[in-house]
Parts: C-alpha cells; sequence; structure tokens
C-alpha cells in the first residue's frame, strides 16, 4: 500500500494557513506542499489558465508521492476542471477543495448576513454564489483583484490596510459576517479586523477544510502514523520566495521540514 502523504496545493503562500490548521489537527501526519510561486498570482488568470495550472500542480504533487490533495486555493478550487483530472488519473474523491466544507459550515447558520471576498477568478466562478444559493441564503461578494499578490510580494501593512479599507468601506452595516474567500487572506487577518465594524464575525474556512481532511484523509490508515511523535513537511516551490520562507519559519519552527526549489 502506498504510504499516506497528504499533499496541499496553493499559488504560493496562502496555503499556509490551511496548513497551519491541518498541523494542529494531524500533526502526526507527512505532508508535501506545492507553492506555484512562479506562475502566482492566480486569482487574475482566465478559467483555462487557473484549471491548466491546477492539474500540474495536482500533478506535481503526485508525481512527489502525495496520496491525496488539499487544494488550498480558492482560485484553484473554483477552477478544477474534472475531465482534466481523469486524463491525469487524479481521482476526484482523494481531493478537499476549499468551497464545500466553507459552505456545509454555514448550514446550521443560515441566517448570516455574508460578505464574501476573494480573487476575481473566485467570485467570477460563481462557485461560491451557487453553493450558498443550494443553502438558500443570500450572500454579497467582492472581488479584491490585486490584495493576494500584493500580501505575497511583500506590500507595507499601510498601503495593505488602505486598499483593504477602501474596498470594504461601502459594505459597512451590510453584513454581519466576513468569509475570507482566499487563502492569503488571512495571513493579514489583523488588517482586516482593523477595518470591518465591531460585531462583525471573520469566517477563515481554513480550520473547517482541515476538519474535512482529518475526517476524510486520517481514517482507515492511521495507524501508520501511530507510532510517530511528529509528521515530517516538504515544500516545494516553484520560484524562491524570501516572503514564503520567512512565513514558513513563522509558522512552522518547531517542524521537521525542508524547502526545495523545483523549477
Ligand atoms: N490563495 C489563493 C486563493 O485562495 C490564490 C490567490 C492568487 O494566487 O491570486 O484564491
Amino acid at each position: 500500500m502506498q504510504n499516506k502523504l497528504i499533499g496541499v496545493f496553493d499559488s504560493g503562500s496562502g496555503g499556509l494557513t490551511v496548513l497551519c490548521e491541518i498541523k494542529k489537527l494531524i500533526p502526526k501526519a507527512d505532508i508535501i506542499y506545492f507553492g506555484d510561486l512562479k506562475n502566482a498570482p492566480y486569482g487574475n488568470k482566465s478559467p483555462e489558465e487557473i484549471g491548466a495550472l491546477t492539474v500540474l500542480g495536482f500533478q506535481k504533487l503526485i508525481n512527489n508521492g502525495a496520496s491525496e490533495i488539499v487544494s488550498a486555493c480558492n482560485s484553484a478550487s473554483a477552477n478544477i476542471v474534472l475531465p482534466l483530472l481523469d486524463s491525469f488519473k487524479i481521482k476526484p474523491e482523494n481531493i478537499i477543495e476549499m468551497v464545500g466544507p466553507t459552505v456545509r459550515a454555514f448550514s446550521e447558520n443560515r441566517d448570516a448576513r455574508i460578505l464574501l471576498i476573494a480573487t476575481e477568478a473566485t467570485i467570477k466562478s460563481g462557485i461560491y454564489q451557487n453553493g450558498f444559493q443550494s443553502l438558500h441564503v443570500d450572500i454579497q461578494t467582492l472581488a479584491l483583484p490585486h490584495l493576494a499578490g500584493a500580501i505575497e510580494n511583500k506590500t507595507s501593512h499601510p498601503a495593505l490596510l488602505a486598499m483593504i479599507g477602501d474596498a470594504l468601506e461601502k459594505y459597512n452595516g451590510t453584513y454581519d459576517t466576513l468569509i475570507l474567500g482566499c487563502t492569503h487572506f488571512p495571513l493579514v487577518i489583523d488588517l482586516f479586523k482593523r477595518n470591518i465594524p465591531g460585531g462583525v464575525t471573520i469566517f477563515d474556512p481554513a480550520e473547517v477544510v482541515a476538519r474535512e481532511a482529518q475526517k476524510l484523509f486520517l481514517l482507515p490508515n492511521s495507524r501508520e502514523w501511530a507510532n510517530k511523535e511528529k509528521g515530517s513537511i516538504r515544500f516545494i516551490i516553484s520560484k524562491d520566495s524570501d516572503f514564503f520562507r520567512e512565513k514558513v519559519s513563522e509558522f512552522f519552527s518547531s517542524e521537521n521540514y525542508t524547502i526545495d526549489v523545483l523549477k
């Protein structure tokens, strides 16, 4: 039987926010993470480009031993092309994406007045709108087309704060729940907290996605990890990045990890 190795995929550093939650819930899991920094950001690309990059990213994880995948990128999750997965022999049942777990988290809370913010590609795909519609919940959506790239490029916090503030201001009073529909956004969650009115709850999907991974991937093969103290993490990036390295050492300093730049 193939060893269990959870693959985590993002365009860059955003998926690290999901990986943090996975490590909290499944500390013994062995992980391989691919950040496609050479092609980041994804959020301004066409659905066809994102679909193709996503399948190549998944394939890279599988070629490097991943037995299952968490698509820790909303823009990728919104543009997964099932027939492409099939032609690359990637099984959809071995993939967890961001949208389903996020929408399901609100099934008991249909009165929430939601503002969902994400990349342009995610909003344009309509995937969250359709998901919430199936719960009969109307949501407002707002694309922040430049924010993920600006975070990845180490834009100063005052500039990011202004960008977030300008975008959100006109929605004040119209929502009580802000969903961070891009995994880069929790990297600057403090800037969001400074920009939203009191009483608004911020929902970061990372935790519910990690719970889904725990539920689907941990059993029935968890015995493999039973005798281990801690799992290992192998990071692969398609382009070197100081920001990525800084975030990895900030979040995972107590983990056994390696970083490889595979161009
Ligand atoms: N972190 C990703 C997301 O959740 C991608 C952001 C980007 O590359 O534009 O959408």
